[in-house]
């Protein structure tokens, strides 16, 4: 691991025209923390994005932290996990606020940071790795609930050391729901058959990648979010699985079998431990199944809903994120037959390779 050095580290400097709070993004070559990141770079505010010196061997978080660099993000090289390079680096950086969007597997190494930000005292928020559903209220079976306790520990380590901070429950990445894939929004809706989770009836709220990095940036400068969970329910988009094969049949101008995966099919892939698919198929059943996005009012005091907060920012509709899956397909296909000298016909009935990621169980 590099350690950030004050002697050797180039000196703090921030983007020219860089206002707001200087805050410091955890997990930004990641799935969710590259939106909050970019979401931060485009609100104007200084972003210090933190590195592990092993993200550059991937091609892929290379071209994250890169593209991260030219927009303007100031890289801290280090990991969470080490308590003195974080208290280093928030102190030397000025850090006030702390967004962590580290995945599932690193979720208790925030105890760690949140020891750095307690020893720190300046950090005026802290927004731990959510970016779901309400931790506190939902059960999922497991694996997904050792999930949920860990970020429920965070949750109560972070009270009890009163930093002040913001919960973002913000539902499901808008994009087709596949109970094997954590990073749904990087794979095309279905084109040869949908699978339907129960009797395909069950709302959830779906929520683009941007509005999620946009929303979370917003309520850091808002003082009414401290000490609160802020719930992403966009009511355009909430949808059962029944309604958003019918949009994505729209789209494609087809109609697609439907194959039902049934309550037991679902716990049976929960069952089977294989991580991380495991995890997302006990999410899809909460969610799918068992209704833990809708099945309760937002009655808590430290409960708010991002509509009402921020009635001037309008989310992405659903409709809007199927359009530029369409886009996509169609670019993709049409770089395919430029390949192959071929002229484009319409969306095809199988997606192009480049637009696939197969979930493989490790
Ligand atoms: N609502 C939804 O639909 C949805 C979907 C997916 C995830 N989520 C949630 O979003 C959060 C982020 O998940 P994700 O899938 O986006 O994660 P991810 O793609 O696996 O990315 C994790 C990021 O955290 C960084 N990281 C991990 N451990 C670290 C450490 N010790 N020090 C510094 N950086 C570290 C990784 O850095 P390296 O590059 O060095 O590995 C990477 O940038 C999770 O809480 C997850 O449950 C929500």
């Amino acid at each position: 691991m590099t350690v950030l050095s004050a002697s050797t580290a180039p000196p703090p400097q921030a983007p020219p025209a860089a206002t707001g709070p200087r805050t410091l993004v955890v997990g930004a070559s990641g799935f969710i923390g590259r939106f909050v990141a970019e979401a931060s770079l485009s609100s104007g505010h200084p972003t210090y994005v933190l590195v592990r010196s092993s993200a550059t061997t991937s091609p892929s978080k290379a071209n994250t932290i890169k593209s991260l660099e030219d927009q303007g993000a100031i890289l801290v090289t280090g990991s969470i996990g080490d308590k003195e390079v974080m208290i280093e680096a928030m102190r030397k950086y000025e850090i006030e606020v702390v967004i962590s969007a580290v995945g599932g597997a690193t979720i208790l190494d925030q105890l760690t940071l949140a020891e750095a930000i307690k020893a720190v005292g300046s950090i005026k928020r802290f927004l731990p790795s959510e970016f779901g559903h309400d931790i506190d209220r939902a059960e999922p079976v497991e694996p997904g609930l050792t999930m949920y306790m860990e970020k429920r520990k965070v949750r109560r380590f972070i009270e009890e050391a009163a930093i002040p901070y913001t919960y973002i429950c913000c539902n499901s990445i808008a994009a087709w729901p596949y109970h094997d894939n954590t990073h749904p929004a990087d794979v095309l809706p279905p084109l040869d058959r949908f699978h339907i989770y129960g009797d395909g009836s069950v709302k959830a709220y779906f929520v683009a990648g941007t509005d999620i990095g946009k929303f979370t940036i917003k309520t850091i400068n808002d003082d009414r979010t401290v000490n609160k969970s802020v719930h992403f329910r966009p009511p355009n988009n909430r949808v059962s699985i029944n309604e958003l094969a019918s949009l994505w049949e729209k789209k494609i101008g087809r109609t697609l079998p439907r194959v039902t995966v049934e309550e037991d099919d679902l716990l049976a892939a929960a069952a089977e431990m294989c991580i991380p698919e495991s995890v997302v198929a006990s999410f899809t059943h909460d969610i799918f199944i068992k209704g833990c996005q809708v099945n309760f009012s937002l009655d808590k005091p430290t409960d708010l809903e991002a509509t009402s907060l921020y009635p001037e920012m309008q989310f992405r509709t659903i409709d809007e994120c199927f359009d530029e899956f369409v886009e996509k397909i169609m670019g993709g296909q049409a770089a395919a037959e430029k390949a192959a000298g071929k002229e484009g016909i319409g969306v095809p009935t199988s997606a192009p390779d480049a637009l696939v990621i197969t979930a493989t169980c490790a």
